[in-house]
């Protein structure tokens, strides 16, 4: 039986993970479960899964817990690498850069990470190479798409990759000008059409920077070049990415959208799970289509490239401007236009510093929130 923690086990992707869980009885063993300020949630899970370890973001979430009596609660920097230390497999399901350390932690501490938090990775880029080396873990991706790649990456010889292709659904805006786009709702942009996840990921399907994050992760995971990772629009979200070989040949991976597919696979890998998530039902299924995506309408696809492509800390900043502008749109403190400009003003500002240590990537997110927070301020004054 395998130890698993989880954190952000009260998040869209860590409840999934705890059906995952529950349908495949025995096979894993609950030991930490950690969120920000859930105490309800979380209290009551501990109580259902009985962890020998609970993590919070701060003390006073810490004394709302109530939690089984010798549960052990760890707070604030601590949580990560006590979550780490206890379990086999550490599932990140943290949203943001918060999701950092539990990255790092879990690599240098040579487990398993099943890797939900695609932040961590667009931000810590070499810095969580190193820790992967250096500390012996392994990185298996729960993000659909990532998931699809390594599947269809598994059936190729090296060396015989010519292209990834991430499919993305479009967002509830697809096929929209910008012109139409001036005035969108907060409701209308969470309006996910073909997944149900948590907000902040929602968002950056309806701007497109949910794709532009995962091209830079899937550069990071599968160590190819920008110029060999494209995006194709999907909207029945049933490919979930494609591999297409130098002899022509494109592999796919496929199945109806239900992130416990992917979650499970990160979870048992190499073995599969025997119990079966998103079957397509072929007597149902119509039709596949695909498109290229607009990049004028959705200008952080683009930003994240360029990001992707300038390195050092510039995902890092990108990372962080996004985090402040998705922010800002969901307290209708802009609208959802002002998401790429702030992103793009914050790019233009960004210093060029490399990323070698943890400190960097921390000036590099606070300036990238600083910036980004500028042009908030005077977008919602205009
Ligand atoms: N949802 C999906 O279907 C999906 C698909 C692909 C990838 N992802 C990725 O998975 C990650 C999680 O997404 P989600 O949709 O599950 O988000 P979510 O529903 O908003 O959940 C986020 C989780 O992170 C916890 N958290 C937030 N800040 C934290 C902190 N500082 N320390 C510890 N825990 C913290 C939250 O705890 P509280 O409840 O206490 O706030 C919650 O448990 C994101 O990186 C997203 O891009 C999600």
């Amino acid at each position: 039986m395998a130890r698993l923690a989880i954190a952000g086990s009260t998040g869209s992707i860590g409840t999934q993970a705890l059906e995952v869980v529950d349908a495949v009885d025995g096979r894993f063993e609950v030991v930490a479960l950690g969120a920000a300020r859930s105490a309800d949630e979380l209290s009551a899970q501990a109580q259902r899964y009985r962890p020998g370890l609970v993590g919070v973001a701060d003390s006073a979430t810490a004394a709302a817990l109530d939690v089984p009596a010798g549960t052990e609660v760890a707070v604030g920097d601590e949580v990560p690498e006590a979550m780490a230390s206890v379990a086999d497999v550490m599932l990140n399901a943290v949203v943001g850069y918060a999701g950092l350390p539990f990255t790092l932690a879990a690599l240098t501490a040579g487990r398993r990470l099943a890797l939900a938090n695609k932040e961590s990775l667009v931000a810590g880029g070499d810095l969580v190479r190193r820790a992967r080396i250096e500390g012996g873990g392994e990185i298996l991706p729960v993000d659909s798409e990532h998931a699809a790649l390594h599947q269809c990456l598994a059936g190729l010889p090296a060396g015989s990759v010519s292209r990834l292709l991430l499919t993305a659904s479009g967002g509830p805006f697809r096929g929209r000008q910008a012109a139409d786009l001036a005035s969108v709702t907060r409701a209308e942009a969470l309006n996910h059409p073909t997944w149900d996840m948590g907000p902040k990921v929602t968002i950056d399907s309806s701007t497109l920077m949910n794709k532009g994050l995962e091209v830079i992760e899937a550069h990071e995971l599968f160590d190819l070049d920008f110029d060999v990772i494209d995006v194709v629009v999907h909207p029945q979200s049933i490919v979930h990415s494609m591999v297409e070989s130098i002899d022509g040949s494109v592999l796919a991976q496929m199945s109806m959208p239900d992130m416990r597919l992917p979650i499970g696979y990160a979870l048992g890998h190499p073995q599969r799970l025997d119990v079966a998530y998103g079957r397509i039902d072929w007597s149902a299924l119509s039709a596949l289509t695909f498109e290229e995506p607009d990049r004028e309408t959705f200008a952080c696809l683009d930003l994240a490239y360029a990001a992707g492509r300038s390195g050092g800390t510039a995902p890092a900043w990108l990372n962080a401007a996004n985090e402040v502008a998705v922010g800002a749109f969901l307290t209708e403190q802009i609208m959802w236009p002002g998401i790429a400009e702030v992103v793009a003003a914050a790019m233009d500002q960004w210093d060029g510093a490399k990323a070698d240590s943890l400190d960097d990537l921390a000036e590099a997110d606070a300036a990238g929130r600083r910036a980004a927070s500028a042009t908030v301020d005077r977008l919602g004054a205009a």
